[in-house]
């Protein structure tokens, strides 16, 4: 089936758009485009202001990012084309061990503004542009054809849409897709809330990196902050005498209950707690953790916010290092995009250096391989961790 709204019109971009282009990046901003035609349909020609053919592009007429490019030959895009993409993103997937995973990482997968997520049998997409939207019809048509899932669930519910004038909604597109879904990653069984829960249902993007914590978690205490629906806790429960898991949201807890009974694992204690707060007390009872986990959510959510944001990790940071035993291991993270891996690693010297203790980077990590981060497009990755060990 193909779209009546994608018939090309051209839209003429400066020196500069089409330099971006050449680059690797895909996006052309407003101030680039030198001429345009409000009516312009959902996939557009590009071209330069000499007429030379650039590419075709999604089409966002009130957002500042106007232009998404797609591809730089002239082929229609059709539901064939968006099939064919979505099944060689599927396929640099082959292999990944978890029934749970991105199988379209937007820009990193050339499908800008698409998010694919599989959850065993079901999808859950998420369509972040103007452009997209419009084409909504054959990129559901090429989801279904490459992956050939039992429902797909569309989570636009996602702020990022309003600067494409989109509204926020959650809507069963294609089939049937439960509640709850369940998925299993390195052994550990979830359940997760696809229409109610966070992102698309869960935290796919540190599923290795709880891989990697379950490896190192020591047979004492453990503390998973910000744990959502249990996610690091179950599988730092596999090793440690007892896991105190902490978040705010009750709702996310309740099924962190739930999960924990589905892996019959009995050693976790549930808080529902500001991190901040408690981290404080945890502090002043002077009470240590072999194993501890700071994931919270993204402190920068703009370049002005990062100063304040880098004193929120600072102050977290200091207190989980002073609650880590001696030969204990923190794994800390950021998922703020704001904050680069650098001045990430910065903030954690600063912290240290201010709690008093000496600690190893045993590994810097990001996110999955299912969520690749592109060089040419820094937008792509923004989440960065960093294991440590307490060697005092
Ligand atoms: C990035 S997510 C954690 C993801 C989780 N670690 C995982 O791997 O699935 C951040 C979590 O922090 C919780 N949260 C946000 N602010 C909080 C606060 N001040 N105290 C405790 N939890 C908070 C949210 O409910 C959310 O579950």
């Amino acid at each position: 089936m193909t779209d009546s709204s994608v018939t090309t019109r051209a839209v003429i971009v400066s020196a500069k758009g089409a330099a971006r282009w050449l680059a690797g990046h895909p996006w052309i901003y407003r101030t680039d485009i030198y001429d345009e035609s409000r009516d312009a349909p959902a996939v557009v020609t590009v071209t330069d202001r000499r007429g030379r053919h650039l590419g075709q592009a999604l089409y966002s007429p009130s957002s500042e990012i106007r232009l998404r490019l797609l591809t730089t030959g002239r082929e229609p895009i059709d539901a064939t084309w968006w099939t064919d993409r979505i099944a060689a993103a599927a396929r640099r997937r082959a292999g990944i061990p978890a029934t749970a995973y991105r199988v379209v990482h937007g820009e990193a997968d050339g499908l800008p503004s698409l998010v694919v997520d599989r959850y065993g049998p079901y999808v859950v997409a998420q369509l972040l542009s103007a452009g997209l939207e419009q084409v909504r019809a054959d990129v559901l048509d090429g989801i279904g054809a490459a992956l050939a899932p039992e429902g797909i669930l569309l989570r636009n519910d996602t702020t990022v849409r309003r600067h494409e004038g989109l509204p926020l909604e959650v809507v069963l597109a294609r089939g049937t897709v439960p509640d709850t879904v369940s998925m299993e990653e390195a052994g550990v069984r979830y359940l997760a809330a696809p229409r109610t829960g966070q992102k698309t249902g869960a935290f796919l993007d540190q599923r290795e990196n709880r891989v990697l914590v379950g490896e190192h978690t020591g047979a004492g205490r453990a503390l998973d902050l910000f744990t959502y629906h249990g996610s690091f806790a179950l599988h730092l429960a596999r090793r440690a005498g007892e896991v105190v898991a902490v978040d705010s949201s009750a709702e996310a807890l309740a099924r962190g209950r739930e999960n924990a009974a589905l892996n019959e694992l009995t050693n976790i204690t549930w808080r529902e707690a500001n991190a901040f707060d408690l981290l404080r007390d945890l502090v002043r009872r002077e009470e240590l953790f072999d194993t501890i986990v700071l994931d919270p959510p993204a402190f920068a959510k703009s370049k002005q916010s990062v100063p304040r944001a880098l004193a929120g990790y600072k102050e977290i940071n200091l207190r989980a290092m002073r609650l880590v035993a001696p030969g204990g291991v923190l794994f800390t993270c950021s998922c703020s995009y704001h904050v680069s891996r650098a001045v990430f690693l910065d903030m954690l010297g600063d912290a240290a250096r201010d709690a008093g203790r000496r600690l190893q980077l045993l590994a810097v990590t990001g996110a999955s391989r299912d969520h690749p981060e592109l060089l040419n497009v820094p937008e792509t990755g923004y989440l960065k961790g960093a294991l440590l060990r307490a060697v005092d």
